[in-house]
């Protein structure tokens, strides 16, 4: 059953997340949920945006709303564009809450929480609630630096000395320390792009947690809009063609084809899969290179960026 939800109060976390928070439209009590859960918000001509809700403790203001919060990425597929329009007192439709990342029910000690970006917000709640129910446990979030890092005041004033703050220009993660730094968890819950998904996993595999324990979910950015069409890819060193289609990075088809590529946020937003174009005409869609680069066409970032020209030559 849709639920009807007006916009009852709007925060500028900083300067590219907004925090909406939600009440129903109808003044009725809105469903509950557990800890990771999300709504799938409905966008017209859009389609629909999954947002984790987020609990502090003590309870927000107004009480019993659904907080979420909203990262634009102009580099989308307006989703989030559309997210940051909507006014005070603006309604908007969205799914029950529904639950694909819940904290086990019975929760041993200790539990690690490791957040990527604006990845933290199910993880707040899930740390909101081991504080609630005195578990022992680590959180460790992870952003890009202090202007773009999320929650960081009510974190550190919530969570204290369980909060582990990263920032990449500054003191960037050491997952191996991490995982030493505690008593092998019970429970490690990870929410951030898949490249940190992946580092966190093997470094808590490593550690000695088991696979079972480790919990995951992806927070990425979608790399289609709705003018994309599939574009070719030649790899110079091999003179292999590969097509990329619709809704597919170049990093999906070459991974899927046993390239081994160096790749991190897959966001466009790091840098690490910059790659070197030998001819063809890139689709930027990074945030990582400056428009003179941009403009120059000779290098582009195979994570999120696609062609405008049937065909890229890859210095790879
Ligand atoms: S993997 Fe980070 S910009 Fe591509």
């Amino acid at each position: 059953m849709p639920l009807e939800l007006i916009i009852n109060r709007i925060e500028n976390e900083n300067a590219g997340i907004r925090v909406l928070y939600l009440t129903a439209a109808d003044g009725s009590d809105l469903p509950a949920y557990t800890p990771g859960a999300h709504i799938d918000v409905a966008l017209d001509g859009i389609g629909t945006r999954s947002y984790s809700l987020i609990d502090f403790s003590p309870p927000m203001d107004p009480p019993f709303c659904y907080c979420i919060a909203v990262q634009r990425e102009d580099a989308g597929q307006g989703g989030s564009v559309a997210m940051h329009q909507y006014q005070f007192g603006d309604i908007i439709t969205a799914t029950e809450p529904c639950n694909d990342f819940e904290l086990r029910q019975t929760c041993e000690s200790p539990v690690i929480l490791v957040a990527g970006g604006i990845g933290v917000t199910p993880l707040i709640s899930m740390a909101t609630k081991l504080q609630e129910s005195a578990v022992e446990f680590q959180f460790h979030y992870s952003g890009r630096n202090a202007a773009v890092t999320a929650f960081r005041k009510v974190l550190e004033e919530q969570f204290g000395e369980q909060l582990f703050l990263y920032l990449d220009d500054e003191n960037p993660v050491l997952l191996d320390a991490v995982f030493s730094s505690s008593e092998k968890p019970a429970d490690v819950y990870i929410c951030g792009p898949a490249g940190m998904i992946e580092a966190t996993r093997e470094a808590a595999l490593a550690a000695g947690v088991s696979a079972d324990a480790i919990h995951v979910e992806l927070f990425s950015t979608p790399v289609t809009a709705s003018a994309d069409e599939a574009f070719e890819v030649e790899i110079q060193s091999t003179g292999q063609v590969y097509t990329i289609p619709v809704g597919k990075s170049i990093i999906d088809v070459l991974e899927d084809e046993g390239l081994d590529l160096v790749f991190d946020c897959q966001r466009g937003d790091c840098g690490i899969c910059q790659t070197d174009v030998i001819s063809g005409t890139p689709d930027h869609r990074d945030v990582v290179l400056s428009e003179a680069e941009k403009a120059s066409g000779k290098v582009m970032q195979i994570c999120v960026s696609r062609a405008r020209s049937e065909r890229l030559v890859l210095d790879l």
